[in-house]
């Protein structure tokens, strides 16, 4: 777990064992703190260099560990020792640097980076503070305003911009720990007394006050609730304000408070769900491990509107050739220009050359004759789809995959238009394209394991967070929010307001509420979509079959705004109302109100006062029960599939880990007991309805989360 040479005579170099990311578990830390004693006790070594083994220096403290007892040293007496040490420590980071991994570097005496390496303290985004001495340590050697950035963000940085911080002392493009051996033998025998930086007093800036009050202010503004960017910023006031010693005793007492709230297990949830949606399986028993995807030199990309043009910026920005084709000329040229200003808007940022060349442009479907995959972005219509598919299938040389950006269709069917079904797949991107980093890959019965594979390679490739998914209408996060949607109309229907709504929801985490998303993304979307399912009766403005559809309850609410005119955002009228068509602020619009009240009045509607927590459990538990419906229809494969697909795609808020964690922190029994209080109360919403897999679960004792995945097996080798 840790490894002990000499090298250079006199140099002890300590190795960091434990793949793949040197994370410090107890028998790292263990260790650690044996042959840091060992060097110490061993007359022939006169300095001593900490490194890790495979490239990374170290991840940090082992996130397995947490919520399990803790075994082996602790990191804070650990690293005291090192910083106490009368033989210089030199830290050799290579790699990564992260938490507890620049924690211990922090208590060396020396850093040195390799050029590649990247350094930071991302605990926040775990649900806790760098609480082995890093939130005292940190501001010490680079001031309060550059820590407390770092540690309330949990940004990584460059070894360049570590240097110039001055978290580091020296950079090298060489072998770091060569580098750092030369170094340890250039200062052994030195004194260390200007080396330990717990011993250093904190820069205190003259408006200490202020900049605490205005750093507070900015945190609980963009955490939406989550508290350890708040513990976080009273750490480091902590470090600015009192004696090492106290300030140590400060940060454990807030960590304390930390390290057992829902928050961080939700957090932690959340980093182990991301990385378990790359293990995707499919029904048939093909999975990520045994399935291969096929490189993608060169892709097309059909259809140049708002979902086009960011598909193909994401894709030659990740350097992937592309042929992009658009029928409309004037659509055409205004692509082409949106296209390379997004490209070069993106290099400017990320401060490389723009990759203008790698898209070629035309308006004819024969350029994608020789591309190695096809994403298809036209119009959402299921005719002009079916004869793109067609076409692609004649044109396209034999082998290239044929992806459709649909965010509802049948994927099967269009697969069916094709001479190799077995090569389509959906790719669902969500808007702004190049932005969002969900990507739905949606796989029919006729999929291949390969075209799946290639589909979440190539996402990957292009810095998606990819999960597959199966194939119905609107997959797993459109289909989820249907009746989250249809709730919130009934609400209004009810007694509430956009306002209400829409603030329950924000209070809850939501960086928008329902209303205030749907005037972003347009009423005429839904309002469309309805039409195209029959649910649109303008003839139907009255009487009791106004508000019901197929024998159950429809709010046609929507639909009445859009009749007016009021599209959202862009009409400058929807939910709310805007300055100007385009403006973004929402403002309460009395109109509005005044049309509910219209509104509920023709039906014999009788406005009720509606609490917050009814708001979020109608339109929560009714979201999580369309989960497990999802679930028990094999849609997803695990919770975590659902709910990484909430955090990317849908503004869920990571420190409530996802509706399906949600439910599982509410208490499934919870959730299935006010599904059925309002099922009663409302009969006629089948989406209340508690789906069996919900009461399945209750019924066997409300498993935690991960063991979920047995019951759903079970429930499926019974269909
Ligand atoms: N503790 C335990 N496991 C860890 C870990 C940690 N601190 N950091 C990474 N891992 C695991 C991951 O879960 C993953 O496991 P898997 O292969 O079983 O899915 C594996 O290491 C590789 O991690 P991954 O993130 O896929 O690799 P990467 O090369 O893209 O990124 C890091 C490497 C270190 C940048 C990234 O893993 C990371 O940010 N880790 C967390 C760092 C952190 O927050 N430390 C503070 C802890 S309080
Ligand atoms: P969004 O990407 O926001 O869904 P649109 O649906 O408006 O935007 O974009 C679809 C684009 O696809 C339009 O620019 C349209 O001209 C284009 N398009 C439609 N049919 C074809 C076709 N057969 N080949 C290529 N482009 C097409």
């Amino acid at each position: 777990m840790a490894q002990y040479s000499r090298v250079s005579g006199s140099v002890c170099l300590i190795t960091l064992q434990n793949p793949p990311v040197n994370a410090l578990s107890a028998a790292v830390r263990q260790g650690i703190v044996d042959l840091v004693k060992r060097a110490l006790g061993d007359q022939k070594v006169k300095s001593i260099v900490i490194c890790g083994q495979n490239g990374v220096f170290c991840g940090g403290a082992d996130i397995k560990e947490f919520g399990k007892n803790m075994t082996g040293p602790p990191l804070v007496p650990m690293i005291h020792a090192i910083e106490a040490s009368n033989k210089p420590v030199v830290a050799a980071i290579e790699g990564s640097a992260l938490g507890g991994g620049l924690e211990l570097a922090l208590g060396c005496h020396y850093r040195i980076a390799h050029s590649k390496a990247r350094l930071g303290l991302p605990e926040v985004t775990l649900g806790l503070l760098p609480a082995a001495g890093g939130s005292q340590r940190l501001p010490r050697l680079i001031g309060v305003p550059a820590a407390l950035n770092l540690i309330t963000t949990g940004r990584h940085v460059t070894a360049a911009e570590a240097l110039q911080l001055g978290i580091v002392d020296q950079v090298t493009d060489q072998n770091s720990v060569d580098t750092a051996v030369k170094f340890a033998l250039s200062v052994a025998g030195q004194s260390l007394d200007s080396r330990r930086i717990s011993t250093y007093p904190c820069p205190r800036p003259s408006d200490l006050d202020a900049l605490f009050e205005e750093a507070m202010q900015r945190v609980r503004q963009s955490a939406r609730g989550a508290i350890a960017p708040v513990a976080c910023v009273q750490a480091v006031r902590a470090a600015a304000t009192l004696p090492y010693a106290q300030g140590m005793e400060r940060e454990k007492e807030l960590m304390a408070n930390l390290f057992t709230s829902g928050q961080a297990r939700a957090l932690q949830y959340c980093f182990f769900a991301q990385r378990a949606v790359g293990r995707w399986s499919m029904p048939s028993g093909a999975r990520w491990d045994t399935s291969k995807p096929s490189p993608v030199h060169k892709a097309a990309v059909i259809g140049l509107g708002t979902m086009g043009r960011g598909i193909a910026v994401a894709l030659a920005q990740a350097g992937v050739s592309v042929v992009a084709v658009e029928t409309q000329e004037k659509q055409l040229m205004e692509a082409k220009q949106a296209v390379s200003g997004m490209l070069q808007r993106g290099a400017k940022r990320s401060g490389v050359a723009p990759v203008l060349d790698s898209i070629s442009y035309s308006p004819n479907i024969q350029a994608v004759a020789d591309v190695d995959l096809v994403i298809e972005a036209v119009f959402e219509d299921m005719s002009l789809k079916e004869k793109v598919f067609q076409q692609l299938s004649a044109i396209c040389k034999p082998g290239t995959f044929l992806c459709t950006n649909t965010s509802a269709l049948d994927v099967d069917h269009l697969a069916s238009q094709t001479r190799s079904p077995e090569m389509v797949v959906g790719m669902h991107f969500f808007a702004p394209a190049h932005v969002m980093k969900l990507l739905e890959v949606v796989y029919g019965p006729r999929s291949s394991p390969q075209a799946v594979a290639t589909a979440m390679q190539l996402g990957k490739k292009i810095g998606k967070v990819s999960v597959a998914v199966g194939n119905c209408r609107g997959f797993v996060g459109n289909r989820m929010l249907k009746p989250y949607l249809e709730q919130a109309f009934f609400l209004l229907e009810e007694g509430a307001t956009p306002e209400l709504v829409d603030g329950a929801l924000e209070e809850f985490g939501f960086a928008m509420g329902v209303f205030r998303v749907s005037d972003l993304s347009g009423l005429d979307v839904g309002w469309k979509v309805r039409k195209g399912d029959g649910l649109v009766n303008p003839g139907l403005a009255s009487g009791p079959q106004a508000r019901v559809r197929q024998g159950h309850r429809y709010s046609p609410l929507g639909d009445l705004l859009c009749e007016q005119g009021r599209f959202g955002q862009k009409t400058g009228r929807g939910w709310y109302q805007y300055d100007t068509p385009g403006g973004r602020v929402a403002r309460s619009d009395p109109w509005l109100h005044s049309f509910l009240e219209g509104y509920r009045a023709q039906h014999g509607l009788v406005a009720r006062r509606i609490e917050q927590q009814e708001v979020l459990e109608r339109c929560l538990y009714v979201l999580i029960n369309e989960g497990f419906r999802i679930l028990e229809d094999g849609i997803a494969a695990g919770p975590e599939d659902i709910d990484v697909i909430y955090l990317f795609g849908y503004g869920w808020p990571r420190h409530r880990g996802g509706p399906m964690f949600y439910a599982s922190m509410v208490g499934l029994a919870k959730v299935l007991e006010r599904l059925e209080h309002y099922h009663q109360a409302h009969p006629d919403v089948p989406y209340l309805q508690p789906c069996n897999l919900l009461r399945r679960l209750v019924a066997s004792g409300s498993p935690p989360i991960h063991k979920w995945r047995e019951v759903i097996k079970k429930l499926h080798s019974q269909l």
